[in-house]
């Protein structure tokens, strides 16, 4: 039985594939995290641009995937609805922590910052790239808001369908980008015998600083 304790208990593997040293890395963390995003997508992982977002509400925090769109030294893209759970945290705590998890690579990375939404334009540019069933789904959802049925949601898109036939789906206001603006990262690469490498960057003076973690 896959639930049995005894089971799962067992499930394990060695991490073998790489190391993550000192000599090696980048000592600019946006450049690291390209190196190992490239090589993510490259090897046409599902989903490599998938993160898990945290933000927190009071006390209580929250995680869920959404897709990396951008990133730079500015800071690491999403787009989402600003009138969803995530985004009724940011506003009132912009703190967010971002995780990726490369199975195949055995390689995780966190990244911590503030979250800002993007500008307008900004996001009604990507809006405009956008499939036209996605932009109108978009317009169709109330994030995160209690839905009475999934009959509800088919009949809002049809009706939506309908009202933006022959024009253009314009970007709806509560639709939009933020972006997570990094103080900390942490590459990990599994290793064999649980000695993993663990590199953190840190912000010191506007000076990115390595240092080496237990794993
Ligand atoms: C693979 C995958 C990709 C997703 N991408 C996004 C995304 O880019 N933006 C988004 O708002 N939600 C995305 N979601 C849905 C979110 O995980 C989440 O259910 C939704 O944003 C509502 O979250 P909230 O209630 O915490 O605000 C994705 C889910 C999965 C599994």
């Amino acid at each position: 039985m896959h639930g049995d304790k005894k089971f799962i208990r067992n499930i394990r593997r060695d991490y073998l594939k790489d190391d993550l040293l000192e000599k090696d890395i980048s000592s600019d963390p946006v450049k690291q995290f390209g190196k190992w995003f490239h090589e993510a997508l490259e090897s046409e992982l599902v989903d490599g641009n998938a993160m898990t977002l945290v933000t927190v509400s009071g006390n209580r925090p929250s995680a869920r995937i959404v897709l990396l769109k951008s990133f730079n030294e500015n800071g690491f893209e999403f787009f989402t609805n600003y009138g969803s759970q995530k985004a009724r945290d940011i506003e009132k705590n912009p703190e967010g922590c971002l995780l990726f998890y490369w199975a195949e690579f055995e390689r995780q990375i966190r990244i911590n910052g503030l979250l800002e939404k993007i500008t307008r334009e900004e996001s009604a540019e990507y809006f405009s790239q956008r499939p036209r069933d996605s932009q109108i789904g978009a317009h169709a959802s109330r994030q995160s808001e209690m839905l009475a049925s999934r009959q509800e949601l088919e009949s809002r898109y049809k009706t939506l369908q309908e009202q933006f036939e022959g024009k253009d789906v314009p970007c709806p206001d509560f639709w939009g980008g933020y972006v997570l603006v990094p103080d900390y990262f942490e590459f990990w690469q599994g290793r064999p015998n649980r000695l993993h490498d663990r590199i953190v960057y840190t912000l010191k003076d506007g000076a990115w600083l390595v240092s080496r973690l237990f794993p």
